[in-house]
């Protein structure tokens, strides 16, 4: 599938390279007001999902670990640690920049994206992408790119908005609908970009089809757990 682009799943079609940098653009946008949008958005909620995704990764002394889409760092803090090697890698610069400045200890900072990983072949015993798969233009390149750079046996994580339960969905699609955009709006004067945020989680595949995808990537023991009654789901995969 290399290079070629991956529209199976309803995205409009946009060039690859035209969405491409129709993200980089969002994330330049959001980059400053991107923290503080989390917790509004989300009333607070994308902290304990972090915390449940880092508590799944569990990481041991000695690994080496990356936080791939990882924006301004929530969840590579949460993974580093005086005795491990944990890097976060996100293509947006201003996204970095804005993380940077919270000063995170034991932590690296490299600038790369999905679909072309800066790793060698079998070198990370973890990787996390937390909010970020969406966002990747070539989705089966990218997954495949994440299954090279682990080593045999080490872990994939992947944290992303998902399909509700169906009696949350008509609560749901109105406050991303709704409120989202008009919150972007207001606090990060970024509308648009909020409004591709909701678009893009609307467009996503969801918890089987994810699952399908990661296993059609080379990972095995493919597991998925929802939160939050489905908004948001962690798929787990090991490579074999
Ligand atoms: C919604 S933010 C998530 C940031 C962080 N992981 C979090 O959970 O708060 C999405 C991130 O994906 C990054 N991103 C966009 N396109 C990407 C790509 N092709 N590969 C890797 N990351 C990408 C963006 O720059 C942005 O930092």
């Amino acid at each position: 599938m290399t290079g070629t682009p991956d529209n199976s799943f309803g995205f409009r079609a946009v060039a690859p390279d035209e969405r491409r940098a129709r993200i980089r653009r969002v994330f330049t946008g959001v980059a400053p007001r991107y923290d503080l949008m989390n917790d509004l958005m989300s009333f607070g909620l994308h902290r304990l999902w972090k915390r449940w995704l880092i508590a799944a990764v569990a990481p041991q002394p000695g690994e080496r670990i990356v936080d791939l889409a990882g924006g301004t760092g929530d969840v590579g803090a949460g993974l580093a640690g005086p005795d491990r090697c944990v890097a976060i890698c996100d293509p947006s610069v201003a996204m970095m920049e804005a993380g940077r400045k919270r000063a995170l200890p034991h932590v690296q900072w490299i600038a790369g994206e999905a679909e072309a990983l800066p790793f060698a072949d079998n070198a990370l015993d973890a990787l996390t992408i937390s909010f970020g798969i969406r966002n990747v233009t070539r989705l089966r390149d990218a997954l495949a790119e994440m299954h090279r750079v682990l080593k045999p046996g080490g872990r994939a994580f992947c944290l992303e908005f998902s399909k509700p339960a169906f009696w949350l969905a008509p609560f749901y699609n109105l406050f991303s609908f709704q409120v989202i955009p008009r919150l972007g709006a207001l606090v990060a004067n970024q509308p648009e970009a909020y409004a591709y945020l909701v678009e893009s989680i609307r467009r996503f595949p969801d918890q089987e089809e994810l699952a399908a995808l990661f296993r059609d990537a080379g990972f095995a023991q493919v597991k998925y757990r929802n939160f939050s009654f489905g908004i948001v789901c962690l798929h787990i995969g090991y490579k074999g």
